[in-house]
Parts: C-alpha cells; structure tokens; sequence
C-alpha cells in the first residue's frame, strides 16, 4: 500500500540541513517587508525544498536556484529538461543493493557521466541512504537487516507526482551550476527584485554532508561579497563563533532547528541585511533569540 502524500513537501530531494523547516518563518517574513510577488534566488539550493514551496504556495514570481555539486545540478537540470524520461526510470527500477552499488559507481565519475545517468545516481542515493546523504550509508545497512529498508523513502508514485508538479513550472524555475560567489554576483547585478537566500555548507559539519565544503577562508570571502551585496539578503548557519565575527556588525536571530541528518536540535543563526524587518515574523521560529551586534 502506499504511504500518505505528505502535500508540504514538494522536492523530492531529501536533504540534510534542509531548510523547508523554516517556511513559516520565511513567508511571515515576505509580509512583513512585501516581498510577495519578488523573485527569490538561492545560492546554495541544494534540495531547494523552501524555494519550491515559495514558488508553489505563490509567494514568489520566479526562482533562481544554483548549486555547484554537479550530482545535484544534474538531477534538477534532468527533472526540468526530461520529466517524463525520469519518471518513466523511476517507475520502473529496482530498489535493491545491486542497484545501490552500480549507482554508489556512478558518482565516482560525477564530473564526466551522463547528466541523465548522474542524475539517476544522485536521486537513487539520495532517496535510499540515511538522511539523504550521497556519500554516506544505505538505510538497513549492507545486510539490510536494519528496521527501516533500503526502500523505506522511496514512495515512487508520490516522488513522481512531485516531480511532474515540478517540471510544470519549469519556465519560472532558473538552474545553474556555479560557484556560489559567482551568483551572487550575478544576482546583484540583475534588474529585478530579488531576495537572496544563502545557506551556505554548514561550518562545522560541511565537509561530512555535502560534496562541496567550505573552508575558514570560504566562509570569509563568502561574509565580506554578502556584506557588499546591494539587494537584500539572508544567509543562515550553524551557530559559532567564528560565524559570528564574520557577521558581528549585522542583526541576527539565534533559533533551534530540528537537523534530519543527525536527528538532533541544533542551534542555528539567521543573519539579514541591514532593511529587513523580523520582529513579528521571527515568532514562527523554535525558541528565538535575538542577538545584538557585537
Ligand atoms: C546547507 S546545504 C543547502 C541546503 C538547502 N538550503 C536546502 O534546503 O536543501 C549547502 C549546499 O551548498 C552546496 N555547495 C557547496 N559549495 C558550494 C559552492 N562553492 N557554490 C555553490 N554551492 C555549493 C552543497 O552542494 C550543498 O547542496
């Protein structure tokens, strides 16, 4: 039998460090400063889960998602170029650790394959490890004798309604793989309204979730081009220090977020160029503080 669609979830990417968590937050936030109708670009979309919602939900006009990994990219370049091809794989493979070792292959040669068979890759690993991790373990285990089974994500015919819900706003959907610096500054050069939303690889834990990590002098370089950008803006991390300084002038809330790829409740930060209001949006978020400059 298959399992209930849950309508809240329009990517069908599962992603550690996924922000459709904070949707609530994030659409009080577009009352509050009358964003409704902008364009809206993320840098670092990843599973883009919130931008999709924001599109669908008709918060925003249009949306600019880039990611570097070309794992992700392709997936999402496959799933607006060829739909039908894709759902027609999906429906049709076997979810079974034979499959998992020939895609585990694949992504081996992420930077010559096929986009259409890296795309394969990338979704199949995505849907069967834990928490959506590529590079990390299958759900079950080896032995699948695990509680959960390779399978348990992989509810193809909702991942295949998503996907075609998807590829119908495909004209309202921009994609590009480029480093994240790079659109950024293309994002403010752009004659529009545009809201940018970054949520750069996590500080600490970067390098053991994503492809694609940052370095102390990444997230230094990313700081001082935010802190220059002429549009508004948003960027969201795990809270440390070092973060901290890199924005110690901008306003900041400190807010706990229920992390899917370690099953805990972190504490995260959301720093916001200098126009934006939060004061009532910032209630939607879990045990909010709001942090002076320092
Ligand atoms: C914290 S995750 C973003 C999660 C996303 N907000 C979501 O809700 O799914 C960071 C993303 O940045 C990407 N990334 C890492 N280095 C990058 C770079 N230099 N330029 C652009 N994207 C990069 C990673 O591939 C990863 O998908």
């Amino acid at each position: 039998m298959e399992k209930k669609v849950n309508t809240n979830y329009y990517s069908p990417l599962r992603y550690p460090g996924g922000k459709n968590c904070i949707f609530s937050f994030v659409s009080k936030l577009f009352y509050e400063n009358n964003f409704i109708g902008c364009s809206y670009a993320e840098p670092y979309a990843g599973g883009a889960g919130l931008a999709l919602r924001l599109l669908f939900e008709g918060y925003v006009n249009h949306v600019y998602i880039n990611d570097l990994d070309r794992s992700i990219y392709s997936f999402w370049l496959t799933i607006l170029n060829r739909p039908e091809e894709f759902c027609e794989w999906i429906s049709e493979v076997e979810i079974t650790m034979k499959n998992w070792h020939k895609y585990k292959e694949f992504q081996k040669t992420a930077y010559e394959l096929d986009e259409f068979e890296l795309a394969k890759s990338t979704f199949f690993l995505n849907r069967t490890n834990v928490s959506g991790v590529i590079k990390g373990g299958v759900i079950g285990g080896q032995n699948q004798t695990g509680k959960y089974k390779i399978d348990a994500r992989f509810n193809k015919q909702d991942l295949i309604e998503r996907i075609k819900r998807i590829a119908e706003l495909r004209d309202r959907i921009t994609l590009t793989c480029m480093d994240g610096l790079t659109f950024i500054n293309k994002m403010n050069r752009i004659n529009e309204e545009v809201f940018i939303y970054l949520d750069p690889p996590y500080y600490q834990k970067g390098a053991d979730l994503y492809m694609n990590f940052y370095s102390n002098s990444d997230h230094q370089k990313l700081s001082r081009q935010v802190l220059k950008m002429k549009k508004k803006w948003m960027v969201s991390y795990d809270n440390h220090d070092f973060i901290l300084n890199l924005y110690a002038q901008e306003r900041k809330i400190l807010y706990k977020l229920s992390q899917a790829a370690s099953n805990r409740v972190g504490d995260e930060i959301i720093v916001f160029s200098k126009e934006i209001n939060f004061t009532e949006s910032v209630k939607a978020l879990k045990s909010p503080v709001i942090l002076n400059q320092i």
